[in-house]
């Protein structure tokens, strides 16, 4: 049975189509049954629809508080019957409670070469700090921001002329790729 997946996005969502595009494959272990959003007007919603997978906004402004948010976003996990869970670019911090709920079970793509560069502005400070080789990591979620064990990382070289745009254009292009992998390992019990 293939494993129901839910991917939660705040954005874009270009991670969110390589993992649709990725499940579309007969053999892939793992569906895509819900992309969930916490912005209303995330450009990755329209993408999920026009594919005629299910979504959701689950709004954090409009809940009193955290615990709140999560409840919603739990009760339509359930109601989906989520196994796993892909953050991918879904920029709210989850609390320990929820994390420990998917413990194993909820994976996130971070663009750094994991434990360099957690946080924000990866690109930026990769380049400020003159490192040779920077990229992106794949791991599970643990209540610590991104930390926890790592799946899968790629790198690619920082060349001489880099910008942030160009590095970002470069790891993006490694994220698309790793991304349905990790899941696919996850998926198939092999992580
Ligand atoms: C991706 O580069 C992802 O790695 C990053 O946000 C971008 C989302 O793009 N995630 C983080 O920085 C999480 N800390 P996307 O919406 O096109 O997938």
């Amino acid at each position: 049975m293939r494993k129901r997946t839910a991917i939660f996005i705040s954005g874009r969502g270009s991670n969110m189509e390589a993992l649709v595009r990725a499940a579309q494959r007969p053999d892939f272990p793992a569906e895509i049954a819900l992309v969930l959003s916490n912005r209303p007007n995330a450009a990755g919603l329209k993408f999920a629809k026009s594919c005629g997978i299910a979504t959701a906004v689950v709004d954090h402004k409009i809940y009193a508080g955290r615990n709140e948010f999560e409840a919603a976003m739990a009760h339509i996990l359930a109601i989906h019957r989520i196994e796993l869970i892909c953050l991918a670019g879904f920029m709210r911090l989850l609390t320990a409670s929820f994390v420990e709920s998917w413990r194993g079970r909820m994976i996130n793509i971070h663009p750094a070469l994991l434990p360099q560069f957690k946080g924000l502005d990866t690109h930026a400070r990769a380049l400020a700090a003159g490192v040779s080789e920077h990229g992106c990591t794949v791991h599970f979620v643990v209540p610590e921001m991104d930390a926890g064990p790592i799946i899968l990382q790629a790198s690619v070289d920082i060349l001489p002329g880099d910008t942030e745009a160009s590095l970002s254009a470069r790891v993006l292009a490694q994220e698309h790729r790793i991304y349905p992998l990790a899941l696919a390992k996850l998926a198939r019990g092999e992580v």
